[in-house]
Parts: structure tokens; C-alpha cells; sequence
């Protein structure tokens, strides 16, 4: 497998393609960004942490049965997945209350939901990623009927799996975001990142912030709440 090209370059990280079509392989940046680009920083050792804690997610996913886009880690920051068609949503689970949820309805952070939430976003930075329903979805033809049903069976599931694995490490799973991409036969699967960037990970002894929040609300100790996380997941 041959690296070639930059094909794309988002906020965290960069996609490259390969000299096998169906693969890509995606590049991870310490770049930090917030607020859709509002606020930019750097997050020293991020890309590295990033790149390791999501594929060790996505390798456990699997074998619960998750399809993922996961096919090789090459590098520190470098990860070869499957070529596939971001489906244009982003996908939020909420454990408990927190961030955009809190501000909307005028909830403190840290009430403990009976059942996780599910929403959906339209992933356009122009229109700064607005709320939608599915039916706002489908009307937008950003996906079928069976998509929808089978993103919002993954990821609970997703919730379900990493939620308890989260737990056993002393981290509560507040909320998070996925993306998910259509392979050229049409399977959807598990796409993006699963990271300290796109999850609230709350410490459950103490509830201090492990996640982005460090960064996007100037919390200090940033780098020091990745690391953490990374040694709690992967034991260095
Ligand atoms: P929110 O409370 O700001 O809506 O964020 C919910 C979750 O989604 C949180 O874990 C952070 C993650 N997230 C992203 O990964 N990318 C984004 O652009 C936003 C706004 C949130």
C-alpha cells in the first residue's frame, strides 16, 4: 500500500489517497479548532493520542460487532480506513447532560438521562452544522429511510458497548458524536473518529473533564486530559 496524494484537509486531520482506490489513509493533526472554527489552537500530542484511542474503540467495536471503516494502523498519526461516502450527518448520543444540550434547554450539566438521547446534525460548516430531525433528513435526501434506521441502531450500540468499557476505566460517557459512511456496496459503517475531540469523557469518581472541553472552555491541562485518557484506555 502506496500513500499518494492529499485528497481532503479538514480541521483535525488530512486524507490521502492510496494506489488501491478503496483505500485512504487519514492523517491525524494536533490541530484543535472550536465553535466551527471560531476558536484554533493546538493540542500538543493530540494527533497521536487521536489515532490510537479511536482505532482501539473502533478494533473493540468490531468485535461487538460494528461494522467500521478500521482497516490498518501505519504510523503514530497515520491510520489506513476504507474509501467511503461520508453521510452527511453528524450523530450525537447524549448519557447526560451537558454542552449544546445544557445551553438549548436551559439545563445544568450532569443530570443522568433515564435513556440516551440521539440527534442529528446537517454536517455543513457554512450553515453551521443546524439541527435536524430524520425527517428533515430524508427530506434533504442525505439519507434513505434504512440508513437512518440502521445509524440509529449502530450507534446505540455504540453507546452500549463503549459506555460500559468507558466505565470499567473510570470514565463516564457523557455524549459524542459519530459519522457514518456508505462503502461502495452500500453497507454503512462506523466512520471519522472516536476521540477525546468528539466525546464528553467525565472522570466518574470526580467528574473532572478529560475531553475538548478542557480546550474549548480555556480549562487548562488540556494535553494532560488526553494523556490521561490514553494511559486509562491503552495502559501508557
Ligand atoms: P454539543 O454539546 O456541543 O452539541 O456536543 C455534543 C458532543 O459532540 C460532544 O461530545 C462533542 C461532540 N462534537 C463534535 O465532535 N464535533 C462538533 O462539531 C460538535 C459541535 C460537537
Amino acid at each position: 500500500m502506496e500513500k499518494r496524494e492529499q485528497i481532503y484537509e479538514g480541521k483535525a486531520k488530512k486524507v490521502f489517497n492510496t494506489d488501491d482506490p478503496n483505500l485512504v489513509v487519514v492523517e491525524y493533526k494536533d490541530d484543535a479548532t472550536a465553535f466551527n472554527g471560531l476558536k484554533k489552537g493546538t493540542i500538543a500530542g493530540k494527533g497521536v493520542i487521536n489515532n490510537r484511542v479511536s482505532n482501539h474503540m473502533m478494533r473493540m467495536l468490531e468485535k461487538e460487532g460494528v461494522p467500521t471503516h478500521l482497516v490498518e494502523e501505519i504510523s503514530e498519526r497515520e491510520t489506513v480506513v476504507k474509501k467511503v461516502q461520508i453521510v452527511p450527518l453528524e450523530v450525537i448520543i447524549r448519557n447526560i447532560s451537558a454542552g449544546s444540550f445544557s445551553k438549548k434547554y436551559g439545563v445544568e450539566e450532569g443530570i443522568v438521562f433515564d435513556e440516551p438521547t440521539i440527534e442529528f446534525s446537517y454536517k455543513n460548516d457554512d450553515l453551521g452544522d443546524p439541527l435536524i430531525n430524520s425527517y428533515h433528513a430524508l427530506a434533504l435526501k442525505l439519507a434513505t429511510k434504512e440508513e437512518i434506521a440502521r445509524i440509529k441502531e449502530l450507534a446505540f450500540k455504540v453507546n452500549d458497548v463503549m459506555k460500559a468499557y468507558l466505565l470499567s476505566l473510570g470514565i463516564k460517557l457523557v455524549d459524542f458524536k459519530l459519522e457514518f459512511g456508505r462503502l461502495p456496496d452500500g453497507t454503512i459503517v462506523l466512520a471519522d473518529e472516536i476521540s477525546p475531540d468528539t466525546c464528553r469523557f467525565w472522570d466518574s469518581e470526580t467528574n473532572e473533564k478529560l475531553d475538548k472541553d478542557r480546550f474549548r472552555r480555556d480549562l487548562g491541562g488540556v494535553e494532560d486530559a488526553y494523556n490521561e485518557i490514553m494511559r486509562r484506555l491503552m495502559g501508557d
